[in-house]
């Protein structure tokens, strides 16, 4: 696990930043703006995988998407093509090319892939919905996916998202196809099995509205608490982090991450946005800027936080406008790939986080 120095407390954005690039007096060039320097570059002294999802279309077509995507980040996500429905849409008949690919763009740019996602109530292929299987029928079709899955992908990623999303807002268990015929038992079985698979990838719990203190996150806290407590083999929690510039930011995210790391558990953030209600302007902007300050300086000042990944990182291929009518903007690129605010605020916690250690 990546080890960073001790809790230290930054200084508020902004009252530094001009430090942190200085002229210098004895006529050397100056060190490159912290602003002209890529996400990757500024993540590797801290030890933190900079990730963001990738939209498999816009790789395949679009050049700018690509450079911007090899250049800045240093882990990649698949946004879709991991999921169930991409990998087997029909029963026996498995679909992995478009996920190799990734991996192989990853590989070719020296970039980690976390997998998302093994078990979800979502993208879930047709033909396991909509046939009356009997629940030890689905008990053999979930263990076979897992199992046959995470082999596939055996020693290509450093992280797997195993069960997304299995709570509802209030802290019940979210009645799934899974809960419905399989009973609370398949959370710890969903990790056994991924685990039988691949005994090397870290295994995830991973969920949205975590990230502050409540009834959703103190359930996901208890269930995974019990899980460790029962040897099952899990190794860390993603905090999916899909904030609205509208709704302002928590201040104790640090803490929260901070019991599950005391479990003895990963941290990871997972699928960072901050979407505001559209036109943009500059105090919404600013606003975003925080939101991303909001989850990324907690991760910075957790040692057991050792990946931070946006769940896109242009606004030309989000997936907000589609679910969220009126809203978007959501990620730290426009759609013509020009940095925003929120990206600045990115580079300089990362330079500070660096600057911290010496
Ligand atoms: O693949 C079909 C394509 O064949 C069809 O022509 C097209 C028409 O709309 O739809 C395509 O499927 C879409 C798919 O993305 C691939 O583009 C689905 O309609 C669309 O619903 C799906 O949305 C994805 C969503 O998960 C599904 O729940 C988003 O791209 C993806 O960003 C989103 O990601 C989730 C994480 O996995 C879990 N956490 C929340 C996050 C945001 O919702």
């Amino acid at each position: 696990m990546p080890q960073r120095s001790g809790s230290i407390t930054l200084p508020v954005m902004g009252l530094v930043l001009g430090a942190l690039t200085p002229a210098l007096a004895d006529g050397r060039d100056p060190p490159t703006p912290i602003t002209q320097r890529t996400i990757r570059e500024l993540a590797a002294p801290v030890d933190l995988r900079f990730g963001t999802a990738v939209d498999i279309n816009a790789l395949a077509n679009d050049a700018t998407y690509r450079d911007t995507l090899s250049r800045q980040f240093s882990s990649v996500t698949a946004e879709n093509v991991m999921k169930w429905d991409t990998l087997e849409p029909q029963q026996g008949a498995f679909n992995y090319a478009p996920a190799d690919q990734l991996i192989a763009f990853a590989s070719a740019n020296r970039m980690a892939v976390r997998g998302h996602v093994l078990v979800w109530h979502n993208q879930i292929p047709s033909w396991v919905n909509e046939q009356a299987f009997t629940p030890d029928q689905l008990r053999t079709i979930l263990r076979d996916h897992i199992m046959e899955t995470a082999r596939h992908f055996k020693g290509k990623l450093y992280q797997w998202d195993v069960l997304n999303e299995a709570l509802n807002e209030d802290g019940t268990l979210r009645d799934t196809i899974w809960l419905r015929n399989l009973g609370e038992g398949y959370i710890a079985d969903v990790f056994r099995w991924a685990h039988m698979a691949d005994r090397n990838v870290k295994l995830f719990y991973n969920d949205f509205n975590l990230e502050f203190f409540g009834p959703k996150s103190d359930a996901a806290f208890a269930i995974v608490k019990g899980l460790v407590a029962q040897g099952v083999p899990i190794d860390g929690v993603g905090f999916q982090g899909h904030l609205g510039a509208q709704f302002g930011f928590d201040t104790r995210v640090q803490e929260n991450m901070q019991r599950f790391a005391d479990l003895g558990l990963e941290i990871s953030v997972t699928e960072a946005d901050v979407r505001m209600p559209l036109p943009t302007d500059v105090f919404k902007l600013q606003a975003q800027s925080q939101g991303y300050h909001s989850l990324l300086e907690p991760c910075l000042l957790t040692r057991a936080c050792g990946s931070f990944t946006v769940w896109g990182y242009s606004d030309k291929y989000s997936w907000v406008p589609g679910v969220f009518t009126g809203q978007g903007a959501a990620d730290l690129f426009d759609e013509n790939f020009q940095p925003k605010p929120a990206l600045a605020a990115v580079q300089h916690d990362l330079a500070l986080a660096a600057k911290s250690r010496h």
